[in-house]
């Protein structure tokens, strides 16, 4: 069957849309042309307890890399988010759980969240705990992540949210960056019928840290219902600490450019990186891509699929979602348990209008032909989202058709944990859609691509998408680390910020993401870092050493293909093999898990001793017709071994 290759935006899109193309145009010019004011109008969609007169200082020169916005504003994110929609919008349901297993859900309305979040900060002010001091949350998808996110918020602290799929010692190195005074975490974890012990891996995250470590208290939530090791003095229940707090809180005055959150994400050397984000441009930001982008109207069900651990589930589950005063659902499952049909299921029960999940998400879905969405409803839908990596022509077809039923417009939403939100994007009643393409971009982002040489390129091109000036969203430092900020992210393209990613744009201005281009992978949507897990590699005592790079995967867009010489003496096995996979395991994260390890007497590398990767990504996708020089190799033999002995997907 052959599909068009450009939509429409359709009547239905059009009729109930915020902005249309015209709209769209107008908007984005005055974004770009005056920026000052653009933004002095659109930042007072918040509600301020001082409100701003200066509005923007940025500068992306390096040495000088700053971005200021509204920062003579004081503001609450936590007011933003609950007590505006008091008045209104009290009864209104903020959050519908859905648990784990289709039998178990809860409702929490806006006048429910807002007292459970005053009674945790309460609680925790009660504990030491003030503006500017961090807490790690570690916390399934349950609504008391949401409440301890905007808790923190609510007194100034900043919180570092770590994926409750991390291991102890992610954890563990986590909290010792940001120097976390509190944890909040449960007692387990549950998903797919599967429990995660974070209680336990608490304990282990924080007895590896031995002196090291800077937390006084954990707070922990009863989940599950799993007896916990509990440490007097140190831990509290959740619960008992609530029982006995005021349902209202003053919330601490903030200054629009005071830190938020922290959040950490991998990069393409080092350690993991702790992106900082204010509370001003940050709001402004999530707030208004989310009501535009997925053209959110107030009654709107509106569902997000991302967990909470990721920037996505910050912006678009929590702080965008909750100062529009929407209505979401939040899952704490997997699409596929208890069957494929589960993520329809959700959808009919809630009858969601909005839905923004991951390409890896739909293609799982798709290699059960139909089944996912046979006998189902699914009427209700009127926007798909697509987030996290880019999402290939036939699985956008499968999601246009068989979830939206032609119906509904996708909004291929490309951003980063960086960004804060959404930048380049479809509206779904302005933009015409090319499937593939995330399109054009928000308001004031301004996109172009560049040749290695840091060459802007003209019209229609492909090479590295830079951005060329700030926006209120934009992450403000690393924490503690300014100098890496400027170095990782202005440093290649001096005056520009760097993606990281690669991009085509088209004859239509459309852009065109087209994976990264750093040693960065993307598993699932799902960002790690190819030093992270070589790092950990050759912390196995067999192994001497290794390379990581991704290599097409039909799931999970890349998967891990790991190159290892082992250790003189040691003989490679298929125990090894496991041995080793279960040891990335433990030691990050599921996520990391290699696909594929292939042992070899030796890694491609320069005479000065730098390991080709271009070559093994070769190797790896089944490209070796076209590995390009490899002249410069210190060994070129080692190429053929590997090429014989590569192993097959
Ligand atoms: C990287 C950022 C954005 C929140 C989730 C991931 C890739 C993200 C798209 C898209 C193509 C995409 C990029 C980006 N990516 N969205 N729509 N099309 N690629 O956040 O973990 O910070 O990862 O995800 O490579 O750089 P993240």
């Amino acid at each position: 069957m052959t599909h068009p290759s450009v939509y429409p935006v359709t009547p239905e899109a059009l009729q109930r849309t915020w902005l249309d193309n015209d709209a769209y145009l107008a908007m984005y010019q005055q974004s770009v042309e005056d920026p000052d004011g653009f933004w002095r109008e659109h930042g007072q969609r918040l509600q301020w307890m001082r409100p701003y007169t200066q509005v923007r200082d940025t500068s992306f020169t390096l040495g000088n890399v700053h971005a200021h916005w509204f920062a003579d504003g004081v503001l609450n994110a936590s007011v933003n988010c609950l007590d505006r929609h008091l008045p209104e919008h009290a009864n209104q349901v903020a959050y519908f759980w859905e648990g784990d297993s289709p039998d178990v859900q809860r409702t929490m309305t806006y006048r429910q969240l807002y007292e459970e979040v005053c009674r945790l900060a309460n609680g925790m002010r009660q504990l030491g705990v003030g503006k500017g001091d961090r807490v790690t949350i570690y916390l399934p998808m349950i609504p008391e992540a949401a409440v301890a996110m905007l808790a923190c918020a609510r007194i100034g602290a900043v919180h570092s949210v770590v994926f409750a799929g991390f291991s102890p010692d992610a954890l563990g190195s986590r909290i010792e960056d940001c120097g976390s005074k509190l944890v909040i975490t449960a007692d387990q974890g549950l998903r797919g019928a599967r429990t995660t012990p974070l209680k336990d891996n608490t304990d282990l995250a924080l007895g590896h840290l031995g002196k090291a470590n800077p937390v006084e208290h954990v707070i922990v939530v009863k989940h599950v219902g799993q007896n916990i090791d509990e440490h007097a003095g140190r831990d509290i229940w959740y619960h008992d600490l609530l029982a006995s707090q005021p349902g209202d809180c003053e919330p601490e005055p903030m200054n629009a450019e005071d830190p938020l959150f922290i959040l950490y994400t991998s990069g393409s050397t080092g350690k993991p990186k702790g992106v900082l984000h204010t509370t001003g441009g940050y709001m402004v930001w999530a707030a208004m891509t989310h009501q535009y982008v997925f053209d959110y109207h107030p009654g709107d069900v509106y569902w997000c699929s991302a967990d909470v651990g990721w920037v996505t589930g910050h912006s678009y589950i929590v702080y965008g979602p909750l100062a529009n005063a929407a209505t979401s659902v939040m899952f704490e499952g997997i699409p596929t348990y208890p069957s494929i049909k589960r993520i329809a299921q959700i959808i009919d029960k809630y009858r969601v209008n909005i839905l923004y999940t991951a390409p890896t998400a739909i293609r799982a879905l798709m290699a059960h032909g139909t089944a996912a969405v046979d006998g189902m409803d699914l009427s209700s839908l009127k926007v798909l989202g697509s987030v996290g990596e880019p999402i290939n022509p036939e699985a956008w077809n499968w999601y246009h058709e068989q979830v939206g039923k032609s119906r509904c417009p996708i909004v291929d939403t490309w951003w980063q944990t960086e960004t804060g939100g959404i930048l380049i994007t479809p509206l779904p009643g302005a933009t015409a859609l090319k499937p593939g393409s995330a399109t054009r971009p928000f308001f004031s982002v301004r996109p172009a691509i560049v040749d290695n040489e840091g060459k802007m390129l003209d019209g229609a091109c492909e090479g590295n998408l830079v951005l060329l000036g700030s926006w209120p969203g934009q992450m403000r430092t690393l924490f503690g680390d300014h100098e890496r900020f400027e170095q990782t992210y202005f440093s290649t393209y001096p005056g520009m910020y760097f993606t990281g990613d690669g991009a085509r744009r088209d004859e239509d201005g459309y852009y065109w993401l087209t994976g990264r281009v750093d040693d960065v992978l993307n598993v699932s949507g799902h960002r790690l870092g190819t030093a992270e897990i070589e790092s950990c590699l050759v912390a196995h005592e067999a192994i001497a050493e290794a390379a990581v790079v991704g290599y097409p995967h039909d799931i999970k867009g890349q998967g891990i293909y790991v190159f290892v010489a082992p250790r003189v003496g040691v003989e490679p096995s298929e125990e090894l093999t496991k041995a080793v996979r279960e040891w990335v395991r433990r030691d990050i994260s599921a996520i990391a898990t290699p696909d594929l390890i292939q042992w070899t007497p030796g890694l491609p590398k320069t005479r000065s001793g730098k390991i080709m990767r271009r070559i093994l990504r070769k190797i790896a996708a089944n490209e070796h017709d076209s590995l390009g020089d490899i002249t410069t190799l210190a060994d070129p033999s080692v190429v053929e071994h590997l090429i014989e002995h590569r192993l097959n997907a």
